[in-house]
């Protein structure tokens, strides 16, 4: 640890913003509108008030046990109980619902047809996938199935055979690259990757199973060896990839699924603590965390919170415009909503393609009444296209925001513009390892507050922390690290293959004794966050080393990793710097090798670098070569310092830095080439200037 301020220390200032009140017609007809929900979960009756999730599926076997501590932090929800969750979300609705629309696909291209497959329909595609999964790929309850899908039908269905047959899936966001994929595989001990040959996006059909390949030569140098890739192909019969085929080890899964027709797949009936997925993300160190996500806990959870928050109800059009390849994407777009038997929109593309209108026709044209995104796609929708949404005649009664915090004018806008002043707005505080929302106001009963998620949700009871563990009072004004005091039935089993990892990371930090008491367990959950007087969370960002980019979670040691595998780089810093749609932009610092000088595009080595071991989202928006980077005596790099250089901002005390003469060097070559770019620096807000601050402060 350094010197720097504690959380607790930093005060925080901002206006506070005015309540929004949901309408009338929206409270009329909302899941959530008896205010005896807030008893029922209030905290006297925890954990017992999760029955009311669980009691939204359908179990093979009721569980005996709600909740079981003796293993902390290992919690274990309803056990005893058994269910299979593909049941849930598809045949259990065939009696009432066969003929509509589970899924409703729009392909980005504006010229291909928009399918909707029904209940029925998905039952039949599940069936015939899980029987080649099981036939021919010779799968097992319990093993893992990697797939590297981008948004067609064919992940949902993927996902929901191997939930039909109790196999693991790990769903790696198809933006990310060939190597982090194989890394993905390779750490979850994946005999099958399944894939697809092409995907459009921004008007490319773009060559995807290229990185299957590199997939398999990733994970070969990790040790493991991928026995089949399976691909779906974007047009059947027809390849859209220039990668050859491997003979003996790559199918076409269109080519296989005739002899398939009309299998049925008996689901296995799961316990309750058996995993369902793996969704990686990013963490503090380089090795990325695979978070176990079980069968009853995980699905009672998303469908409670997807009934309440969401607002679904089954004859609503629901569009949660995120990738299913991030875990906003498997919570809110798959699981949660079909558990509920509505109908989810899945769109292929990039918002903007090929003009800003396209959300706003597509959920004209789909009657699209509850609609899901993130900020990112709201700033970037408001800077391209800030007129666009009145021109069509959609109505959304309900919206959400989440992934990263939002500024109240863009919240307004949201509000104003998008949802028509009609719309009932959640912003939804969560993480991959939360499975499913933390923070929220509850549409119909809470007023919303444009940058405050709200307070926590049903049966999550937050409380921030200051560094010593003492607990920060609402209406302090200071901020703190906001954890979760009880464990819920979404929260993660743990890091797949690294227990003591999950322990260390999540829970050590603030935990108490090692009793079987949950109370002496609070989830430290890695945002700053400061709480208003009225029991409102703000959410600060994170206090780790994560950025997060357009709501992409980007560990600095990957990224750092990633540029070090360019032979000429020595040491490399990666820091966040604000932008105006992302949020969150990358900057790369990095120093070479000794006798070697900056030039012959290095910079374009380190980006390309990053690019092939993470994905496109990770590019940084500039390289810095310095000569040396502003270290601790003890030799550590202060990521902070480069990170007030890189924003404009003051860069603290550096008098106790091995080498300060080199802070001004660094000043002077970034921000001198910044001014001559035109990237005129704007102000930071306190929490802005305070994560700057305070980034890199965790290690
Ligand atoms: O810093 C918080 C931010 O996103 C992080 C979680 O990222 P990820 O695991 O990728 O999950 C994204 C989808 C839930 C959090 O630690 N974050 C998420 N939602 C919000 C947010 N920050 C502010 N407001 C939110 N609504």
């Amino acid at each position: 640890m350094t010197n720097e301020p504690s959380e607790a220390q930093i005060a925080v200032h901002w206006r506070e913003e005015a309540y929004y009140p949901p309408t009338a017609k929206f409270i009329a007809q909302a899941n959530a509108a008896d205010p005896d929900i807030l008893e029922r979960f209030s905290e006297p009756n925890f954990p017992e008030c999760f029955k009311e999730y669980a009691d939204l599926l359908s179990w093979d076997k009721y569980w005996h046990t709600t909740l079981d501590t003796t293993d902390p932090p290992f919690w274990k929800w309803f056990v005893g109980g058994r269910l299979n969750a593909c049941y849930n979300c598809v045949d259990r609705h065939l009696t009432t619902s066969r003929n509509r629309a589970a899924l409703i696909w729009v392909p980005e291209p504006e010229s291909e047809q928009t399918s909707a497959i029904t209940y029925q329909e998905l039952y039949r595609r599940v069936n015939e996938f899980a029987a080649l999964l099981r036939d021919f790929g010779g799968v097992r309850t319990g093993d893992r199935v990697t797939f590297h899908l981008p948004m067609v039908p064919e992940l949902p269905v993927s996902m929901l055979a191997c939930a039909r047959l109790g196999v693991i899936h790990s769903e790696v966001f198809g933006g990310f690259s060939g190597a982090a994929c194989g890394g993905r595989v390779a750490d979850s001990g994946s005999n099958i990757l399944v894939t697809m040959d092409g995907y459009y996006r921004n008007g490319e059909l773009v060559d995807h199973k290229v990185k299957a390949d590199e997939a398999v030569a990733t994970a070969r140098e990790l040790g493991h060896e991928v026995d089949k890739v399976l691909v779906w192909r974007r047009h059947p019969n027809s390849y859209a990839s220039k990668s050859p085929m491997v003979e003996g080890r790559d199918f076409f899964i269109d080519d296989l699924l005739p002899d398939f027709r009309g299998a049925v797949v008996e689901p296995v009936s799961m316990p309750a603590e058996a995993p369902l997925f793996l969704m990686y993300t990013s963490g503090t160190t380089g090795r990325p965390k695979g978070c176990q996500h079980s069968t009853g806990g995980y699905l009672a959870y998303v469908a409670g919170t997807s009934k309440y928050y969401q607002d679904i109800h089954p004859e609503d059009t629901y569009w949660c415009a995120a990738d299913i390849g991030w875990i906003t994407g498997h919570s809110y777009i798959v699981y949660g909503p079909l558990a509920l038997g509505t109908t989810s929109v899945l769109y292929e593309g990039v918002p903007t393609y090929p003009d800003p209108g396209r959300l706003w026709r597509i959920a004209e044209r789909l009657g699209v009444n509850i609609f899901h995104t993130a900020p990112t796609t709201i700033r970037m929708l408001r800077k391209v296209g800030p007129d666009e949404s009145a021109k069509y005649r959609y109505r959304f009664k309900h919206m959400t925001t989440v992934g990263e915090p939002i500024e109240p004018e863009v919240w307004r806008w949201y509000h104003d513009v998008v949802g028509k002043g009609e719309a009932a707005i959640v912003d939804t505080w969560w993480q991959t390892e939360t499975g499913g929302f933390l923070g929220s106001t509850l549409p119909a009963l809470q007023p919303m507050k444009p940058g405050s998620c709200g307070p926590g949700v049903l049966g999550i009871y937050p409380v921030i922390y200051d560094e010593d563990g003492e607990t920060i009072e609402a209406g302090s004004d200071r901020a703190g690290n906001i954890c979760i005091r009880n464990p819920w039935p979404g929260i993660f089993q743990t890091i797949w293959g690294q227990p003591e990892r999950f322990v260390d990371i999540y829970y050590s930090k603030y935990n108490r004794r090692n009793s079987t008491d949950w109370q002496d367990w609070p989830y430290f959950a890695g945002d700053g966050a400061v709480q208003a007087a009225d029991g409102y969370f703000r959410i600060l960002g994170r206090v780790d080393d994560v950025i997060n980019v357009a709501g992409h979670r980007l560990g600095t040691k990957e990224l750092e990793s990633a540029a070090l595998t360019v032979n000429e780089i020595a040491e490399a810093a990666a820091v966040p710097v604000m932008d105006e749609v992302r949020g969150r932009a990358v900057e790369m610092y990095v120093a070479l090798k000794p006798g070697l000088s900056a030039g012959a595009g290095i910079e374009a080595k380190v980006s390309e670098a990053i690019v092939r071991e993470i994905g496109k989202i990770a590019r940084p928006k500039s390289v810095w070569i310095v000569t040396d980077m502003p270290k601790t005596r003890s030799g550590k790099i202060m990521r902070r310092v480069i990170a007030g250089i890189s924003n404009f901002t003051d860069v603290g005390d550096v008098t106790t830095l091995a080498n300060p003469e080199i802070v001004d060097d660094i000043r002077h070559h970034v921000q001198s080439e910044k001014l001559t770019r035109g990237e005129v620096p704007r102000d930071l807000s306190p929490q802005e200037a305070e994560e700057i601050k305070s980034f890199g402060r965790a290690e």
